[in-house]
């Protein structure tokens, strides 16, 4: 099977240039100006498009069990909604419930994998501690191309690790360069602000935003990095949502400390007051965490992409329709947290990001695409376009439009966070190993071809991690024996 992509202009994080580019095998195997290549390809016409490397999601949940019940995208309907919209890779969290094997939980995800139309690859959550979850990691790391490990600071009486477990886990992921990362949220002050707000009679969606104020991220964050630093295990704060966690992540890494941060498209458009919208229905829509936040915290967010400080761009897909988010309709905090995005994200950068001059197209191919890859190793092979690279390609039309709308989207959700948006840039065609797979209007995906992606630890990578001396050394003081 082979493809050529015709007369675009491509976009890599770090040139534009006009190129075709030839894919054969699933492997990006021409770049060049009027290139001659065998008869019988498929031709993609790229005139006035971008060429640029498929968009990488490094948050997603599909097939969760979460907070009693099932998110509604599968590795099926999930990344089928990121192809339409540009994304070619996910990466998604197995979760293992607290006592279950870290490897069980592994088999099961790779299991609901198997329908994936496009590749994937899996960070996975430390839940709970002992000697077999030590264990277990070395495995994933060595042996199942697991590189990342997540930790959940938050969700009390469910899948949220103490400092203890927190700080083992982070040691162990040092040990194997593995990249420890962390939902930042301070799980025993939601869970006390819960309680006062429930006991107050506040039950509805309002109360989850009430309980979720940005200091319980930002806390919860420089937390996380005064324990990555003890450690020396570098740190990625997923969903960074305001300007106290932001300034964290800043501090940190002006300090010489290896701490990445991730920004979802949600958190830098959608208002914190969704949460209060009269429609309860609608609000609860909206729960998920960390909760959306006021125009401030938004552009601070902007901003950190802007600056380097954080890094990449992402979804948290963790799709729940209204019978699922009704479950927690007499007490907001049994709302399934949660919200989708995977096919908008592009759109919702290019439109809010490149058009109003914020991001350059470079940096929006960097933000989607390539920092993930470099982040969580899996750079050149993706987020690149270079011979011998992938070919999850996106031919990116900067200038048309689309209205966003649950009526149209591709995901199996019944709500849209985006509802109405009228966006600019879209994918006209998006390209998954070598196969064009969404022509603008359709999708042509097929169950299964999605390959696992395996990331192997970073090893010499961190090494300058190392260098980076968070708390004092340890120094011994020589005493003389005490005289007689
Ligand atoms: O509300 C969210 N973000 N749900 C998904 C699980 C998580 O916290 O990432
Ligand atoms: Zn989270
Ligand atoms: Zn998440």
């Amino acid at each position: 099977m082979s493809l050529l992509i015709k007369d675009g202009t491509v976009v890599t994080a770090e040139h534009t240039y006009l190129a075709d580019i030839y894919c054969e095998e699933g492997i990006i195997k021409g770049i060049g100006e009027n290139l001659e290549v065998p008869s019988g390809a498929d031709v993609v016409d790229a005139g006035e498009a971008l060429v640029m490397p498929g968009g990488i999601d490094p948050h997603t949940h599909m097939e969760l069990p979460f907070m009693g019940t099932v998110t509604a995208d599968d590795f099926l309907s999930g990344p089928s909604a990121g192809l339409a919209g540009g994304t070619t890779m996910i990466i998604d969290f197995v979760i293992p419930s607290p006592e279950q094997s870290l490897l069980e939980a592994f088999d099961t995800w790779m299991a609901n994998a198997q329908k994936a139309p496009s590749d994937y690859s899996f960070h996975v959550a430390v839940t709970w501690w002992s000697d077999q979850v030590r264990e277990e990691m070395g495995i994933l790391a060595r042996e199942r191309g697991v590189n990342s490990f997540k930790h959940f600071m938050a969700y009390k009486g469910a899948i949220m690790l103490d400092d203890e477990m927190l700080l083992k886990s982070f040691e162990r992921c040092q040990e194997l360069g593995a990249m420890a990362t962390v939902h930042a949220e301070n799980g025993e002050l939601i869970y006390h602000l819960q309680n006062k707000l429930l006991a107050m009679g506040i039950t509805g969606p309002e109360g989850h935003v009430q309980s979720r104020p940005p200091e319980v991220e930002g806390e919860a964050t420089q937390r996380a990095i005064t324990v990555a630093g003890a450690v020396n295990a570098p740190l990625y704060v997923v969903h960074c949502s305001c300007k106290q966690s932001l300034g964290a992540i800043a501090a940190a890494r002006a300090n010489g400390q290896a701490v990445y941060g991730e920004a979802l498209a949600q958190h830098l458009v959608i208002d914190e007051s969704t949460h209060y919208l009269p429609d309860q229905a609608l609000a609860a829509a909206h729960i998920m965490s960390p909760p959306f936040r006021s125009k401030e915290h938004r552009d601070a967010i902007w901003g950190g992409l802007q600056s380097g400080a954080l890094q990449t761009t992402a979804t948290d897909h963790c799709a729940f329709c209204a019978p699922q988010k009704a479950l927690g309709k007499d007490n907001f905090a049994m709302t399934p947290n949660g919200c989708g995005g995977i096919e908008d994200r592009l759109s919702i950068l290019w439109d809010r990001g490149v058009k109003t001059g914020l991001i350059t197209p470079n940096e929006f191919v960097r933000i989607t695409s390539t920092a993930a890859a470099k982040i969580f190793n899996v750079y050149p092979r993706k987020g690149e376009i270079r011979i011998g690279s992938d070919a999850d390609i996106v031919v990116w039309d900067p200038e048309a439009s689309r209205t966003v709308s649950a009526s149209t989207h591709h995901s199996n959700m019944d709500f849209n966070l985006y509802e109405g948006m009228h966006l600019t840039g879209l994918a006209r065609a998006t390209v998954s190993h070598g196969k064009k797979v969404w022509d603008g209007s359709e999708l042509h995906v097929e169950t299964g071809v999605g390959q696992y992606i395996s990331r192997p630890t970073y090893s010499n990578v961190f090494d300058r991690v190392r260098k980076y001396e968070a708390l004092n050394a340890p120094r011994r003081v020589e005493r003389a024996e005490a005289a007689e």
